[in-house]
C-alpha cells in the first residue's frame, strides 16, 4: 500500500519536473492560492466565533478559561498563515485572493468546536495532499510548517470534544478537488476580483445525521482533560442534566461507528447500480460494495478506517488508489472510533 502511494507520488513528481519552469511556478502558485483560500476561511471562522461567544459562553458550556485563551492562539495562527501566504504570492508576482463571504452552520459552543475539529483535520489533509504537487523546496518547507500547526489545532479540538486526539498513525492526504468540495459548502460568495481556482467540486454526499462523532467515555461532555485544568468541584454534568456520573445509556450518549458498523450516506442524486462506497483514511483507500436505495447507500466501515475518514461513492473498486474520474459523489466526512491501541512490547 505504502509503496503504491510512493510510486504514485514519484510518478507525479517526475511528471511535474518535466514541465518548463514557468509551468512549474504556475502549479506552485496555484497550490499557494488554494492554501490561502482555506486559510481565509479558517481565519474568518475563528474571528467570528470569538466575536460571537465570550469566555463566559465557553465556561457555561464546560470549557475552561485556559481553553478560551488557547482558542485565541488558533485564531492568531490562522491570521498569520493568511499574511504569510499572501506575502509569498505577492513575492511571486501573483495577486493574492481576498477573503470570501461564508456561512458556518454551528449554533452553539459544542457545535462550533466540533466543526473546528473537522475543518482543522481537512486543512491538515489539504497541506499533505498539496505537498506532492509543490515543486519548490522552499514552498514545501512553508507548507510543512503550516501543516504541523494545523495538526496541533486538530488534536486540541478533538481532545476538547472527547475524541481520541491522534486516532491514526498516518494523516490522510486529500486531493485539492475533494478539499475544495468540502470548503465550498461554507463559501457563499467571493470578490469578483479573485482568481477562480481550477477545481470543480464533486457532487455532494452527506453522512447520515444520526451518526455519532465522539468516542471517549465522557462522550458528549467536554473532555475531562480540558475541564481538569482549572475546574474544581465540577458540577457541569449535574447542571446539564446528566447527573454527577456519566451514564453511557443516556439518550445523549453515543459512540461513533467502529470497523464493521453499517453506515448510511445520502447523495445529491440517484446512485447508480453497482456503485461502491470508498473509504479514504490514513494511507488507505478501501472500496466496499454498497447497498443502494435511491439516493442512499450504506456499507460496513472497513477495519482500515480510524478517525476522520473521507467517504466517496465511486463507479469502480478503488482499492489502493482513488481516481477522480470514478468519483460520483463525495467526500462525506465520517468519524470512526479507532480500536484500542495494540502495543507490541517485543518490538524495539
Ligand atoms: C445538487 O444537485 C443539483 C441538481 O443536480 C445541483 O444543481 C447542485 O449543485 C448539487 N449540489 C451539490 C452541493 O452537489
Ligand atoms: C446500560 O444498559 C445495559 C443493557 O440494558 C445494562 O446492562 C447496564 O447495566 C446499563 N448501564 C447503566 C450504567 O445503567
Ligand atoms: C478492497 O480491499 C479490502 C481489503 O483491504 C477487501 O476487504 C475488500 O473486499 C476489497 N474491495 C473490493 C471491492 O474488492
Ligand atoms: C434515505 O435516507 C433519508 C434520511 O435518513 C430518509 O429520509 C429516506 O427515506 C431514505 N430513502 C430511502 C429510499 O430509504
Amino acid at each position: 500500500m505504502l509503496s503504491k502511494i510512493i510510486t504514485a507520488s514519484a510518478a507525479l513528481t517526475s511528471l511535474v519536473s518535466a514541465l518548463p519552469t514557468e509551468k512549474r511556478q504556475n502549479i506552485d502558485t496555484t497550490v499557494l492560492q488554494f492554501a490561502l483560500t482555506l486559510e481565509h476561511l479558517e481565519n474568518v471562522f475563528y474571528k467570528q466565533a470569538i466575536q460571537k461567544f465570550s469566555q463566559q459562553d465557553f465556561m457555561k458550556a464546560g470549557y475552561s478559561a485556559d481553553y478560551y485563551n488557547d482558542l485565541k492562539y488558533i485564531a492568531y495562527d490562522e491570521q498569520q498563515h493568511v499574511l504569510a501566504l499572501s506575502a509569498a504570492l505577492t513575492a511571486a508576482g501573483v495577486t493574492p485572493n481576498q477573503a470570501c463571504q461564508y456561512s458556518f452552520p454551528y449554533t452553539d459552543v459544542p457545535s462550533f468546536i466540533t466543526l473546528s475539529s473537522v475543518l482543522e483535520d481537512v486543512g491538515t489533509s489539504a497541506y499533505l495532499g498539496g505537498a506532492g504537487l509543490i515543486t519548490s523546496k522552499a514552498y514545501l518547507t512553508v507548507a510543512g510548517s503550516i501543516l504541523a500547526t494545523e495538526a496541533r489545532h486538530t488534536a486540541f479540538q478533538r481532545t476538547a470534544i472527547g475524541e481520541v486526539p491522534m486516532p491514526n498513525p498516518f494523516q490522510t492526504p486529500l486531493d485539492p478537488t475533494s478539499v475544495y468540495t468540502l470548503a465550498a459548502m461554507f463559501i457563499t460568495s467571493c470578490p469578483t476580483t479573485n482568481t477562480p481556482l481550477p477545481f470543480t467540486p464533486f457532487p455532494a454526499l452527506a453522512t447520515d445525521t444520526k451518526t455519532c462523532t465522539c468516542e471517549e467515555p465522557q462522550c458528549g461532555m467536554p473532555s475531562a482533560y480540558i475541564k481538569a485544568r482549572d475546574r474544581k468541584n465540577d458540577n457541569w454534568g449535574k447542571e446539564h442534566g446528566w447527573g454527577s456520573t456519566w451514564d453511557p445509556n443516556s439518550s445523549k450518549s453515543c459512540m461513533p461507528p467502529t470497523a464493521g458498523t453499517q453506515v448510511m450516506f445520502t447523495a445529491n442524486g440517484t446512485i447508480k447500480a453497482n456503485s461502491y462506497v470508498t473509504f479514504v483514511n490514513g494511507l488507505n483507500v478501501v472500496s466496499v460494495a454498497g447497498k443502494i436505495d435511491g439516493m442512499n447507500i450504506s456499507a460496513a466501515v472497513p477495519s482500515q478506517a480510524m478517525g476522520q475518514t473521507y467517504v466517496f461513492v465511486t463507479s469502480k473498486n478503488e482499492n489502493g488508489t482513488l481516481t477522480a474520474a470514478d468519483v460520483e459523489y463525495g467526500p462525506a466526512v465520517l468519524e470512526v472510533a479507532p480500536p484500542a491501541p495494540a502495543i507490541d512490547f517485543s518490538e524495539s
